[in-house]
């Protein structure tokens, strides 16, 4: 792999993306999970904290759930990738299982759950309901509350859910995969919802923006910029408490190309107002007017204080 690494700093990984070859130019090091959703366009893996702690951005990597914001893209050259947007069919029924059962709230951690389940199942076709909170130990849901996510794998482990029979009987799944195959736009939910005298009333239907969430095609705000946006990138103090001075900013800037800022502390009234962006985030930073200005001048008050910001 190394000998593929270019002068210009980065490395073409190939690999098998949800059963499909695919090919990736990124830094060495940037994480899988950059690659997958700015290079590939597959967005359906989220991106939380970029630290390992809130699994919303779990994939399979030959098999095995991992990460994604933790594994360099190097690391997956010749791998097997399996993302929220594959048709492997264990996951197609725990897409079943999550609308059925309402699993799938505001969506965010449910590409995760999937593939975390997909990953259980795979390997524990019958799993205890201990076995299933094991596995999605590692995914953090700030909805559901977790039961209807564990119920709705129980239900795919076992598949004789009556809801889930009945949701085949009456051909939604066909209906939602075909859905899934005429893009994102065009769910189910998009037409009017016609149901047969006596199945509707009183019936556990489907949410109708559930499918999107399931499909992992749902667009949250970090899944879509303009294309002329700038991307920010915060430098952060990595001591708790720490004296510094900047160097010849306006040096770093003429040499380094496509670099349109360096904001600091000393920047003009009007340069930077907003919030940092959240520690760890390297993608694009939302600034609001009105924020407040945080960056430090000479003194670090704690570790992760902004220092400065570059936009390019
Ligand atoms: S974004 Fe990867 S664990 Fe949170
Ligand atoms: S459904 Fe919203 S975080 Fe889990």
């Amino acid at each position: 792999m190394q000998e593929r690494v270019p002068q210009n700093g980065t490395v073409t990984v190939t690999f098998t993306l949800n059963g499909r070859p695919a090919t990736a130019v990124a830094a060495p090091f940037a994480s899988l999970a950059d690659t997958l959703r700015q290079e590939l366009g597959l967005t359906g893996t989220k991106i939380g904290c970029e630290a390992g702690d809130c699994g919303a951005c779990t994939v399979l990597l030959d098999g095995e759930q991992v990460c994604a914001c933790l594994v360099s893209t190097a690391q997956a050259d010749g791998a097997r990738v399996d993302t929220v947007e594959g048709t492997d069919t264990t996951t197609d029924r725990l897409r079943a299982a999550f609308l059925a059962r309402g699993a799938a709230q505001c969506g965010v951690c449910t590409p995760g759950m999937l593939m975390a389940a997909t990953d259980l199942l795979a390997h524990r076709p019958a799993p205890s309901r201990s076995e299933v909170e094991d596995t999605i130990g590692g995914v953090l849901c700030r909805c559901t509350g977790y039961l209807q996510i564990v119920e709705a794998i129980l239900d795919a482990a076992a598949a004789t859910r009556a809801e889930l029979a009945e949701a085949q009987a009456e051909n939604l799944w066909p209906a939602l995969r075909q859905a899934q195959d005429c893009g994102s736009e065009q769910h189910p939910s998009a037409e009017p919802v016609e149901a047969r005298a006596g199945c509707a009333v009183g019936k556990r239907l489907p949410r109708v923006d559930g499918w999107p969430k399931v499909a992992g095609t749902d667009r949250f705000g970090a899944d879509e910029a303009p294309a002329d946006a700038l991307w920010m990138r915060v430098v952060r103090s990595p001591h708790a408490r720490a004296r510094f001075t900047l160097g010849d900013l306006a040096a770093v800037q003429a040499r380094t190309a496509g670099l349109v800022a360096i904001l600091t502390s000393k920047a003009g009234a009007g340069a930077w107002r907003g919030t940092l962006p959240r520690r760890g985030r390297a993608g694009a930073g939302r600034v609001a007017a009105g924020g407040r200005k945080r960056l430090r001048s000479r003194l670090a008050h704690h570790l992760g204080a902004g220092d400065a910001v570059v936009r390019g």
